[in-house]
């Protein structure tokens, strides 16, 4: 059986490709980041569709039986072309912005994620389907997926980023937090840290991973593609930057719960 194909533009989707093996753990799955090219964040959106294509294809050269975009980045700017481009199923992670807008509430959704997602045409356009698209702020987070390529994750190191960025909302109630970039689920623990020292209301973390490997195990089931074998799938891992460098973060994050 073929295996499923999940990218990155670098480490980030490692947090969806756990949430996937613990969902499908007899599926075999191919982890490409292209880590000599993040982050995606600042850059534009051409210069962004063409790098998420070259991981389209190297994923289907590779012989994969479906791909998942787990970057919010590429999906924003990238995802019609991909789907036009290759004939398998192609999922993506998207902020989830969806799951706190229906809970409803008084407070703020404050949705971190890239500066170029929070700029992009298809991540407005899924605001504005929301019930309450003026309770969501756009934090725009250059900076922070650099510090996670560099395997640094001990929450005090974020202390003086997340500030940069979330100073401006202190005092504020605050309902949700959407991890709108695959990258900072990593960082999770420091920015609830930072959360419940600085803002009111419950701050509960959302991100979309679990909702992708949902539809992911939904899709292949529907299209007859599941791995029916009772032995755990491989995992292999491929970069476009330093081999030794990221392979070794990679292991680590496949090892750590959070
Ligand atoms: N992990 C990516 C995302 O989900 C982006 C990080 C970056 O390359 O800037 O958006």
């Amino acid at each position: 059986m073929k295996p499923i194909g999940v990218f990155d533009s670098g480490l980030g989707g490692v947090s969806f490709l756990r949430e996937a093996v613990k969902k499908l753990p007899n599926e075999s799955f191919i982890y490409y980041g292209d880590n000599k090219n993040a982050p995606y964040g600042d850059k534009s959106e051409e210069e962004i569709e063409r790098l998420a294509l070259g991981c389209t294809e190297f994923l289907t050269e590779k012989g994969v039986k479906a791909i998942v975009v787990a970057c919010n980045t590429a999906t924003g700017s990238a995802i019609n072309l991909i789907r036009e481009r290759v004939e398998l199923p192609v999922l993506s992670v998207e902020p989830a912005i969806k799951p706190p807008s229906d809970m409803g509430g008084q407070g703020k959704i404050l949705m971190l994620a890239t500066a170029a997602t929070t700029k992009m045409a298809r991540y407005h356009e899924l605001k504005s389907r929301m019930k309450e698209p003026s309770r969501i702020i756009d934090v725009p987070c250059s900076g922070i997926a650099d510090i996670i390529e560099n395997g640094v994750f001990d929450p005090k190191a974020y202390e003086t980023i997340l500030d940069e960025k979330l100073s401006g909302y202190k005092g504020m109630e605050i309902d949700a937090i959407v991890l709108g970039c695959t990258h900072y689920i990593f960082i999770s623990e420091a920015i609830s840290e930072y959360a419940a020292r600085n803002f009111k209301g419950s701050c509960t973390i959302y991100d979309g991973n679990e909702g992708t490997a949902r539809r992911l195990r939904h899709v292949l089931e529907e299209k007859n593609m599941r791995e029916l074998g009772s032995e755990r799938g491989s995992v292999t891992f491929y970069t476009s930057g330093d081999y030794e460098k990221y392979k070794r973060i990679f292991d680590m994050l496949m090892a750590r719960q959070r």
